[in-house]
């Protein structure tokens, strides 16, 4: 089914395909009868359940954040199959990110290049979005924030937009995610810092009370990372997602005149391979592994080698939503 909806999506810029395809998911969730027939289509939900930072995963399956950065499609997602969904990046105030084109796909080395930049409708207009999907759905899966600042915000006065977009939608997560690792906001990645982190969490966590996670960078040297997760092991986060975009180009021949940004998919595997296994060794608490997971083997081996849950997100452009099923099939 996909292969068809592939040629229509691929025909268009990668931006307005996904801008098209969210549109068309909102319109299935918003019919009553088209949403009972879609959830037909996609049966699985079960499949290695998990219980972990007292939430339950009916599958260790889940989005990864930037698909859904403003919470439009959280059922669909849900009835896909996925364990848990993540949204956002959401910043205190909305903001429109990077000039346009500003995201490429390679479907050779199934590869994505982006420098979106947080745009996003900021905490006010999600918080209101997930009120009214509260209300009208039951959602089978946790659902995960992604936390960032304004791109004009300083670093130095970084931590009250966390803490901002953390207040105002508190009610609505199940968990959240600190995110100091898009290299598409100016200075965001310097935030990767002890000192920072360990203030952040602390502070987050006294106003949510729930689950709070860090999603590192996959630039991080294996030294820095070392260093990071000594601290971040006795720090008050819940959880590592382990990783983000990277902007290094070396492998990707066709990234190279595209400009700034950062790639995701195939290509990112071995690094977010590696730096699994490296903070499996550091790290005692929860693992979520991203990063070129483009198969049901590669979900079992990250599993395998330490991950406590895993995310998708640049296969399932390439591949479609039949992947979750693909993947749940080969956990039961
Ligand atoms: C992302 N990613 C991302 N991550 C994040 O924490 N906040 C965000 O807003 C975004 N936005 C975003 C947009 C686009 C177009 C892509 C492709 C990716 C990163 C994403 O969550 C994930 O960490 C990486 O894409 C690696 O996983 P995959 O794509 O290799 O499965």
């Amino acid at each position: 089914m996909y292969s068809v909806a592939k040629k229509i999506l691929f025909s268009m810029q990668p931006e307005t395909a996904h801008d098209f395809a969210m549109s068309v998911g909102q319109k299935i969730q918003n019919n009553g009868l088209l949403f009972d027939q879609f959830k037909k289509a996609f049966p699985l939900k079960e499949g290695r359940s998990k219980d972990l930072m007292g939430l339950h995963f009916p599958n260790p399956v889940g989005l990864a954040a930037g698909f859904d950065k403003n919470a439009k499609i959280v059922p669909l997602l849900d009835a896909i199959g996925f364990g848990f969904v993540e949204v956002g990046t959401v910043t205190p105030r909305a903001q429109g990110g990077n000039p346009k084109p500003r995201l490429f796909r390679d479907v050779e080395s199934g590869s994505i290049l982006n420098r979106m930049g947080f745009n996003n409708e900021g905490m006010e207009s999600m918080a209101i979005r997930l009120k009214q999907i509260k209300e009208a759905h039951s959602l089978r899966s946790p659902l995960g924030i992604n936390l960032g600042k304004n791109k004009d915000t300083n670093e130095e006065n970084a931590l009250d937009d966390y803490l901002m977009s953390a207040k105002h939608l508190k009610t609505f997560g199940d968990y959240f995610v600190v995110n100091v690792s898009s290299p598409n906001t100016p200075g965001l990645r310097n935030l990767q810092n002890s000192e920072f982190l360990l203030k952040t969490a602390s502070q987050l966590k006294e106003v949510l009370e729930k689950p709070v996670l860090v999603k590192l960078a996959a630039d991080l040297s294996n030294a820095e990372l070392d260093s990071l997760l000594i601290d971040l092991n006795k720090s008050e986060f819940d959880g590592l997602i382990l990783c983000n975009t990277s902007i290094d180009k070396s492998s990707s021949e066709w990234a190279k005149d595209l400009g700034a940004g950062g790639i995701s998919g195939r290509v990112l595997r071995l690094r977010s391979r590696e730096m699994l296994l490296l903070s499996r060794q550091r790290f005692t608490k929860p693992i979520i592994s991203v990063g070129g997971v483009d198969s049901p083997e590669e979900v079992q081996w990250r599993l395998e080698k330490g991950a406590d849950l895993v995310q998708v997100y640049s296969e399932l452009i390439f591949s479609g939503p039949q992947f979750i099923q693909d993947i749940l099939k080969s956990l039961q």
